[in-house]
Parts: C-alpha cells; structure tokens; sequence
C-alpha cells in the first residue's frame, strides 16, 4: 500500500480553500483511502484555544509567528504525526506555508526567524503537496465582502493580501516540487476539475 499522504490548502482569505477542501477529501475516500480533515491555526483544543486568540487579539507580529507556530507543534505531534503513521492521509486547511505568507509577506517577520521556526517545529515533515489556491486579491476581497463578520486578518486592506498573495507565490517557485498552482478565480467547476487532475495523478 502506498504510504498517507500530507497534503494542505493554501491562499489567501476568500480564494475557496474551505469550499473546495471537503469535497476533495470525499474524492480521495471514494478511492477507498482513509481521510482526516483539519485546519490551521487549530486542529487540537489547545490549537482551537489558540486560533481564537490569534484571530481576534492584537499583538506583535512576532508573537503571531511564535503562537501560530506552538499551535503548529501540537497540531502536528497530536493529530498529523499520528494519522499518517497509521495510514490515514490528512488534509490541511493551512499550514507553514500561511506563516511564511502571513506573518512572514503580511506582517513582515523576518524570513529566517521563520525557516528558525519551521526547522524546530517540523524539521522532518513537509506536505507531500501543498494546492496554492491563487486569486487577484480584488475577486478574493469580493468573495468575502457578504461575510457579517471578519476576523482579524480578513480586515486587513488590499496592501497586505497583495503581499501575501506575492509570499505565498514566492514560497511556491521556491518548492516548485510540491505545490500545485490552482487558479481560484475560475468557476467552482472549473477549480473542481483541476482538483481531480491532481487527485487522479497522485
Ligand atoms: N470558484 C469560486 N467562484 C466564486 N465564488 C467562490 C468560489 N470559491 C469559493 N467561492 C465563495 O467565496 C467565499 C469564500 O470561499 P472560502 O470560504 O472557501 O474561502 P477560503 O479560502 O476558505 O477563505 P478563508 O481563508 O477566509 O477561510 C465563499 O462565499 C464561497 O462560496
Ligand atoms: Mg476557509
């Protein structure tokens, strides 16, 4: 049997990761394999507990990275590390890479203090793939101009979603390997279809 999978959505706020996520998960179960979904910041109670604080409390940038890092290590030695040792593929709504978007393009945190991070956190597991869900900042906005309320990163103004789009972009011709770029701008249909290229070339 081949061996579980990691495998994360990223992009920025409103480019369709969480809409597209569960049916892609549903696509790997009807191929009979055993699927875990879950999401970062989050994906253990103390990780949630954190997720809510870095969501709605301000604070240093650095302090973002290191928080969003410990949720990180948790996440990893509870839930991920777990799953695919018992050969349950996981499925990640974000991960390292949003640091290196967010706090690293967005908030402006030194790249090497992250590498620093992501080397004590998880020096050896990277996502077997990472689908970069890539959309014009102004389409993402608009997607999520009907949401009542928006959290502390989705308030931000276009100028930091230009530069987290460029980080995650970045990030992405830097591991050319393991990430796919999806154009998120398409119809869902079209998104969908590009979706199961890549599950059927797994
Ligand atoms: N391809 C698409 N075309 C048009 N609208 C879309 C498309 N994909 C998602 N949407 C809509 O855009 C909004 C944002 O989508 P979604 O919540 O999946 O984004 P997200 O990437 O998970 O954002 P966040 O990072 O804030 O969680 C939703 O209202 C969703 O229905
Ligand atoms: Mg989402």
């Amino acid at each position: 049997m081949n061996k579980a999978k990691f495998i994360t959505f990223e992009g920025v706020d409103g480019a369709g990761k969480s809409t597209h996520l569960n049916w892609f998960a549903e696509t790997l179960r009807q191929r009979g394999l055993d699927v875990l979904v879950t999401r970062e910041p989050g994906g253990t109670p103390l990780g949630e507990r954190l997720r809510d604080i870095l969501l709605n409390q301000p604070m240093h940038a650095e302090t973002e990275a290191l928080l969003m890092f410990a949720a990180r290590l948790e996440h990893i030695e509870q839930v991920i590390k777990p799953a695919l040792k018992r050969g349950t593929w996981v499925v990640s709504d974000r991960f390292s890479d949003a640091s290196f978007a967010y706090q690293g393009g967005g908030r402006g945190v030194p790249l090497d203090k992250l590498e620093q991070l992501e080397h004590w956190v998880h020096a050896d597991l990277q996502p077997d793939l990472t689908l970069l869900f890539d959309i014009p900042v102004e389409v993402a906005r608009q997607r999520l101009s009907n949401n009542v309320t928006l959290d502390r990163f989705e308030q931000e103004k276009g100028a930091f979603f230009e530069k987290v789009r460029q980080a995650y972009l970045d990030r992405c011709k830097k591991n050319p390997q393991r990430f796919a770029l999806i154009n998120a701008a398409q119809s869902p249909e079209k998104v969908k279809a590009d979706l199961e290229r890549i599950v059927s070339s797994i």
